[in-house]
């Protein structure tokens, strides 16, 4: 039975190449007469990407003071800086040009200017906002799907604690997206985009409960389409079209689109690595894949029929064999995939040798965080969390 659903995905997509040059129309036309610029490390000011965005809010007359040096798995100190800047400078939206860690950072900075008190409160369980800065995004990589999300994650570096705080207040306005401002992109990045756009759609998919079959499809079209295009990606960076797709597939996967008509998401996976990349500052998509497939052998079984389709449908193994010998094998052609992008099958390969205190700390972290227990695919509870963080560390 397909489950009751909302759907609500109010960004302006402006898609295609040179579309950063059309950022200053799409602010003027909003109304907003001044902005905070918001970017990460470097890549965007060395690329000439920020100059080209400045110019053209500049011949539309809009002002702009810039904060450039968000780190990846963003911080809580860096988003209080950003909200002491635009309070004193009054500006009325905010402008991310980068990705995701960019975009999270300019959200919390959003909601940090539209609300009365300390906006980690929200990130903490504490209240809800009641209002954001609107957020425009120029976005440089395919990954986070932040430009179309309700979602920001920021760490509080004090306690190595990664958080994501959902409201769609801060969907951004508008997402503007020229696939080929990926292409500087190191492989390394482009191939963990790849598989966190692959994880957003999983998510949702390895659910037990309510489906809808043309969301399926959606979804299987989607995964088949990502890992296509990601392998074109890895022998031949500079592929348009491919990077165009990539782009596509990552807002499509995370703006829910792949969850209607299902009644629960499943976001296991996602949860364990926010608290890894916490506390280890792994970049997130690497994060994911070193945990996916502990994660997969141990709740398969409370999950055949996804499972067993996911084998069929996306990773197109032969039906041969039990349910569960079928299971497998899709479970098994999804990590050959993510090696075969270079991406890890466990902390091992990750880089990280977690203690067996850790471990418990990671567990018990990730319990606090999902308030007792996560997961759709099957429910997962302290000792199960721990478990797959066990089953992780012996790879
Ligand atoms: O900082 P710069 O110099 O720009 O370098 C970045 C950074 O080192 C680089 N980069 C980005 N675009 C580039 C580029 N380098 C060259 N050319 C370009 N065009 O890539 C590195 C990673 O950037 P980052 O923004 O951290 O990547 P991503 O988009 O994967 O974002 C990761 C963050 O998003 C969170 C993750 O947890 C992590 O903190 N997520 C946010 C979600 C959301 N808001 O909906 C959902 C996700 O599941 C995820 O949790
Ligand atoms: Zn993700």
């Amino acid at each position: 039975m397909i489950a009751d659903f909302e759907f609500y995905s109010p960004t302006r997509v402006v898609f295609g190449k040179d579309t950063e040059r059309r950022t200053g129309d799409l602010i003027r036309n909003l109304g907003f007469k001044k902005v905070l610029i918001v970017y990460g490390g470097g890549s965007a000011k060395r690329s000439g990407l920020l100059d080209r965005v400045e110019e053209s809010l500049g011949r539309q007359g809009i002002a702009f003071v810039e904060k450039g040096g968000v780190k990846p798995n963003p911080r809580l100190s860096f988003v209080y800086e950003g909200a002491r800047l635009g309070r004193k400078e009054k500006v009325e939206m905010i402008l991310a040009v980068g990705g995701g860690s960019v975009i999270d950072t300019a959200k919390a900075i959003a909601y940090a200017l539209a609300n009365e008190g300390d906006v980690w409160d929200f990130y903490d369980f504490k209240r809800k906002a009641s209002a954001c800065l609107p957020v425009g995004v120029v976005l440089t990589i395919a990954a986070s799907g932040s430009e179309l999300s309700n979602s920001s994650v920021i760490t509080d570096e004090r306690t190595n604690c990664k958080r994501s705080y959902n409201n769609d207040l801060a969907r951004p306005v508008f997402a503007v997206m020229n696939p080929a401002l990926t292409e500087t992109l190191p492989p390394f990045q482009t191939a963990c985009g790849c598989c966190d756009i692959l994880m957003h759609t999983m998510e949702r998919y390895f659910t037990n409960g309510a489906k809808m079959e043309l969301t399926d499809a959606i979804a299987e079209g989607l995964l088949r389409t990502v890992m296509k295009e990601a392998l074109v990606l890895r022998d031949n960076p500079a592929d348009y079209e491919a990077r165009a797709e990539v782009m596509w597939a990552g807002s499509l996967s995370h703006n829910d689109l792949t969850g209607c008509g299902s009644r629960e998401r499943d976001f296991a996976t996602h949860r364990l690595e926010h608290e890894v990349s916490g506390l280890f500052d792994v970049a997130h998509g690497a994060g994911l894949t070193s945990l996916w497939g502990s994660w997969a052998r141990y709740v398969y079984k409370d999950c055949l029929h996804r499972f067993r389709r996911f084998a069929l449908q996306v990773m197109k193994v032969e039906e041969t064999g039990t349910d569960e010998e079928i299971a497998l094998k899709g479970i098994e052609a999804m990590e050959a995939f993510f090696h075969a992008m270079g991406m890890p099958l466990g902390f091992h390969e990750l880089g990280i040798a977690p203690t067996e205190a850790q471990l418990r700390q990671l567990a018990h972290m990730c319990s606090v965080t999902a308030h007792d227990h996560l997961g759709s695919a099957r429910v997962l509870h302290e000792a199960d969390m721990y478990a797959i963080y066990k089953a992780a560390s012996r790879r």
